[in-house]
């Protein structure tokens, strides 16, 4: 694996991001950083993580199978491989919190930033930005999130959690031409939280909506069947699940 060990950085995606502008990375290049200074979350939140205790990644995949259309299957297949690789490490009850989040016990373990490159208006790669936490203890202003620790009471040695996750991440990759796109919805939906369950969300209005997950578009979106047994269909910016 082709990796780029910094101390510390603002973000690895950033960093990521920068060198793809100027030349595209080796399919898989790994930049690693054991403290991020200004590390970003999705919809334009912040990143926080312990230095020296955590995962914070970015990997860069070189696109050959999508077009930009199909930019959920990345995000279905980056899910899939962290769910199934912290399997491995007999983390509990694990699930995918719609779009990407992994929770386990209903506690935020990790979150994925993934941005794609577009070069001559078609899609060139994707930087996957993964933030796991491993090791850290607490959490003090961040009730939802846990870590591997907390969650076993074991110690990880994260070289070796995060050659795990490349290999995984390789693995969903690589086995992409033999799966068609209603079986990856189908897997992904099948680890879901609150799949088919009634759920409550908060809209960007601040209104309450409860409905039930009954799946995901194409494009990402989520299917909900509301009150009035009608489905409809919000992207992730509208709509916040509430645990
Ligand atoms: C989220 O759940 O909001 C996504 C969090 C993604 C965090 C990771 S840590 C490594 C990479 N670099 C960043 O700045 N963000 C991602």
């Amino acid at each position: 694996m082709f990796i780029i060990k910094l101390d510390a950085i603002d973000s690895t995606n950033s960093y990521l991001r920068a060198s793809a502008n100027v030349s595209l990375p080796k399919d898989f290049t790994v930049v690693w950083s054991d403290l991020q200074t200004e590390g970003r979350g999705q919809m334009g939140t912040q990143w926080q993580s312990q230095g020296g205790k955590n995962l914070t990644f970015s990997v860069f995949k070189r696109n050959t199978n999508f077009n930009i259309e199909e930019r959920f299957v990345i995000s279905m297949l980056v899910s899939l491989a962290i769910y199934n690789c912290l399997r491995t490490f007999q983390i509990p009850k694990l699930k995918i919190k719609w779009p990407n989040d992994i929770l386990a016990e209903e506690h935020k373990i990790c979150g994925i930033l993934i941005e794609n490159i577009i070069k001559n208006n078609a899609l060139a790669g994707s930087v996957i930005g993964i933030g796991l936490n491993v090791n850290q203890r607490f959490f003090d202003d961040l009730p939802r999130a846990s870590s591997m620790y907390s969650l076993t009471g074991k110690l990880f040695d994260r070289d070796e959690v995060l050659t795990a996750l490349i290999g995984s991440l390789k693995q969903q990759f690589e086995a992409v031409d033999n799966k068609t796109f209603k079986g990856i919805k189908k897997e992904y939906e099948s680890h879901l939280f609150r799949f088919k369950k009634p759920s409550t969300f908060r809209a960007l209005n601040g209104e309450t909506i409860t409905g039930i997950i009954k799946g995901v578009t194409q494009d990402g979106q989520l299917r909900l069947l509301l009150e009035d047994d009608k489905i409809e269909i919000f992207d992730f910016k509208e709509l916040t699940l509430l645990y």
